[in-house]
């Protein structure tokens, strides 16, 4: 009997997704002679059997296409809404995985997947997961797909809105995603000329921000573009974080959980973008407006280079498992691949690191990256 695998998509959509579908299907039909059964809506379908059966005229014409597919959802395999109580559903998950007589599950999605997939894997299933999210925030891995098309999307939107600002002689603060990484606003920001960046890595001060719109009209420029990522935070808030879950982790029972209720309290008052852009209007007397760009960023078709990783990915996935590999996760490394433990994955977040040749390069432009630069 040909064997038979199981793939799912869970997590925020990202461009790519149908292409890594796409060719780890094909791949395991056309090389391995494999059937290939895809899950709906992420981990939930997996749970409740809603199985489609993945045979090449599914597969075809899915390349370009964004979105999943499959559908995809951000449940917890081990703390699942069931009828609104939250209950470890991998028992049945592991049953729905035996009566398809799978040999693996491939899971897409970025970093609370990676955690899925290891909490099944610990439960003894097989599997290998494939990194994608626009953040690119997946620890272990060069890239993820879906990065390059939302860095396309939010780099041409910097682009555009630099002809209205200039016209204007405004302020334009545009919001960027990336959750609590800053890949995406310092790649839109290098790639589209902002003047300044704002990511969740440096803490940023507020008059610092405001001088450096300030010596800019001084200097006979009358428009700034400010990119701000979604997670981008005060210097003084992110210090009061840091050293809240220092208290935290040192701290046990009740202590603990209050330093906890503390640090969500402290990290939900953070300054919106429509706030910061008001104060960034009173410090220097200028019109300010506020773009953001939200989920567009994750839209349409994937650019050829997410196309290419995601293929690549997902005939390598192919190749993982022919090995007899599983509990791992397929990163991409170079123009190649390379397997990573998912106990290694897991937990942790690839955010840009300080010492980055692309901080390094926005600041030797004169970028203000909010912190006296
Ligand atoms: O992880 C991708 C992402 O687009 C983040 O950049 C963003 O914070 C989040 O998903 C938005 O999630 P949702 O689509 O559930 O609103």
């Amino acid at each position: 009997m040909a064997e038979s695998i199981g793939v799912l998509t869970a997590g925020g959509d990202a461009p790519g997704l149908n292409a890594a579908i796409r060719a780890l299907g094909k791949s395991a039909i056309l090389t391995h002679g494999w059937t290939v059964v895809g899950f709906r809506d992420g981990f939930r379908g997996l749970m409740q059997d809603r199985s489609i059966r993945l045979d090449s005229d599914a597969l075809s014409g899915i390349l370009t296409q964004g979105g999943t597919i499959l559908g995809t959802g951000r449940d917890k395999v081990h703390k699942m809404d069931v009828g609104g109580t939250q209950l470890d559903m991998r028992d049945a998950m592991m049953e729905v995985f035996q009566e398809h007589h799978l040999s693996a599950l491939v899971c897409l999605g970025g970093g609370g997947t990676m955690k899925n997939a290891l909490k099944l894997s610990e439960r003894g299933m097989p599997v290998v997961a494939l990194p994608k999210t626009i953040d690119n925030d997946v620890f272990g891995t060069d890239r993820t797909f879906g990065f390059d098309t939302a860095l396309n999307i939010a780099t041409e939107a910097v682009d555009r809105l630099h002809s209205t600002a200039h016209s204007h002689h405004r302020i334009i603060v545009v919001e960027i995603m990336g959750h609590n990484a800053g890949w995406l606003t310092i790649g839109a920001g290098l790639g589209g000329g902002a003047d300044v960046t704002l990511i969740p890595e440096i803490g940023y001060d507020l008059d610092t921000v405001a001088n450096s719109i300030t010596d800019r009209r001084t200097a006979g420029s009358r428009f700034s573009i400010v990119a701000v990522a979604e997670g981008a935070i005060s210097a003084d808030r992110k210090q009061r974080l840091i050293d809240l879950k220092t208290a935290a982790k040192a701290a046990s029972g009740e202590e603990a959980a209050a330093l906890k209720a503390e640090y969500a309290r402290v990290e939900a008052g953070r300054r919106s973008t429509v706030e910061l852009a008001r104060e960034l209007e009173q410090r220097t007397g200028l019109d300010a407006r506020v773009t953001i760009l939200g989920h567009v960023q994750r839209g349409g078709s994937p650019s050829p280079v997410d196309r290419i990783l995601a293929t690549c990915l997902g005939t390598a996935c192919m190749e993982t498992i022919a090995a007899g590999e599983f509990g791992v996760m397929v990163a991409s490394e170079g123009d190649g691949a390379r397997t990573v433990p998912l106990e290694e994955v897991a937990g942790r977040r690839k955010t840009v690191p300080i010492d980055h040749p692309w901080i390094a390069s926005a600041r030797s432009l004169g970028v203000s990256l909010g912190n006296g630069s």
